[in-house]
């Protein structure tokens, strides 16, 4: 029985997120290799944006098209949303409107209780606590980077810098899959108690390992990915451009110098936007070891997958796609 939202990748089971994976993976293969694919025709996907995006919102409007369906961009100010009509009566409405919800929300509370009150599925397209939607990309494009003889649960993956939401998803995923995860970064923007219960759970059961350091040889040593985010803090308490230099910078830059310090075939990720020479350099980030833009074009890949698993379409893709895969 499939769940009906994705919210939080914690509500899932390792096996279930790597179904979405080889769902995502299978869908790719199957439009790259040229076959239409309409599994999703004549449904329609609402996009709520309380935050700007460029990726999440592209790649979920291509994937509705490449799928069949069609997508409405409801940007901020746009709708009612956080005028005099509440969360919950939005939610009811757009229920009736349309076949499937995402949104962009500043708190992770409206995501909650959008699910809560919709019923169609809702899927979250980034709060304040978590980006579920670039946990499935990430994981999707480091499966594919996998370092020769490497699976999932033997992989080192290293976050450098600030706490964000992605970093947090990062964490979840990579605890969850059974992998080695390292937050390298300062005290004061490290990943919190609530995270670490998280992160302790999932290691109980996947017997992957975590740990939270400002020791930067701890750190590197023997990694496979080094993935970074903007220096720039959460929505409410954004840090100026010499704020977050202070306590940033140069540490936690990731440079040749880091790169250099990690296993000798490491892989750099970013969510993307970067604030290139700030958490990254652009000797990093158009270098061989990045794989960045992979990263990218996979949160299509990711949306593709979650579009056609909570609207309950896997088992009628699977079988389209395995048949022209096989004929061809
Ligand atoms: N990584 C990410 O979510 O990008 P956007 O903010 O452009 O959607």
């Amino acid at each position: 029985m499939v769940k009906k939202d994705f919210v939080d990748t914690t509500d899932f089971t390792k096996e279930e997120l790597m179904e979405m994976l080889e769902l995502g993976i299978l869908i790719k293969r199957n439009i790259k290799a040229g076959f239409p694919l309409d599994v999703l025709y004549h449904k329609s996907l609402g996009m709520i944006f309380e935050q700007s995006s460029t990726r999440t919102r592209v790649s979920f409007e291509t994937a509705m098209t490449q799928l069949g369906g069609h997508a409405q961009y409801l940007a901020p100010g746009q709708i009612q949303l956080g005028g005099h009509e509440t969360l919950s009566d939005t939610a009811k409405v757009l229920s009736r409107l349309v076949d499937i919800l995402m949104a962009r929300v500043i708190k992770h509370d409206s995501i909650m209780e959008l699910a809560k009150e919709s019923s169609v599925p809702v899927i979250n397209g980034m709060s304040d606590y978590n980006h579920p939607t670039q946990e499935l990309g990430d994981i999707i494009t480091i499966y594919e980077h996998l370092p020769e003889g490497k699976t999932l649960e033997n992989i080192k993956v290293v976050f450098v810098g600030d706490a964000t939401q992605v970093c947090a998803s990062l964490m979840m995923m990579i605890t969850k899959m059974g992998g080695y995860f390292v937050h390298y970064g300062p005290k004061g923007f490290q990943l919190n108690e609530k995270h670490i219960k998280i992160a302790e759970e999932n290691c109980r059961v996947s017997g992957g390992k975590f740990l939270i350091t400002e020791d930067e040889e701890e750190a590197l040593k023997d990694a496979d990915f080094i993935y970074t985010d903007v220096w720039y803090g959460l929505y409410e308490s954004e840090l100026s451009y010499d704020e977050r230099m202070k306590i940033f910078f140069p540490k936690y830059q990731v440079n040749m110098d880091m790169i250099k310090k990690a296993s000798p075939n490491v892989k750099f990720m970013h969510c993307l936007p970067a604030s290139r020479e700030e958490e990254v350099t652009s000797e990093v980030l158009d270098s061989e070891y990045s794989i960045a833009f992979d990263e990218a074009e996979n949160r299509l890949t990711a949306m593709r997958a979650l579009l056609v698993y909570f609207m309950d379409k896997k088992d009628e893709t699977k079988l389209i796609c395995l048949k022209n895969l096989k004929e061809n």
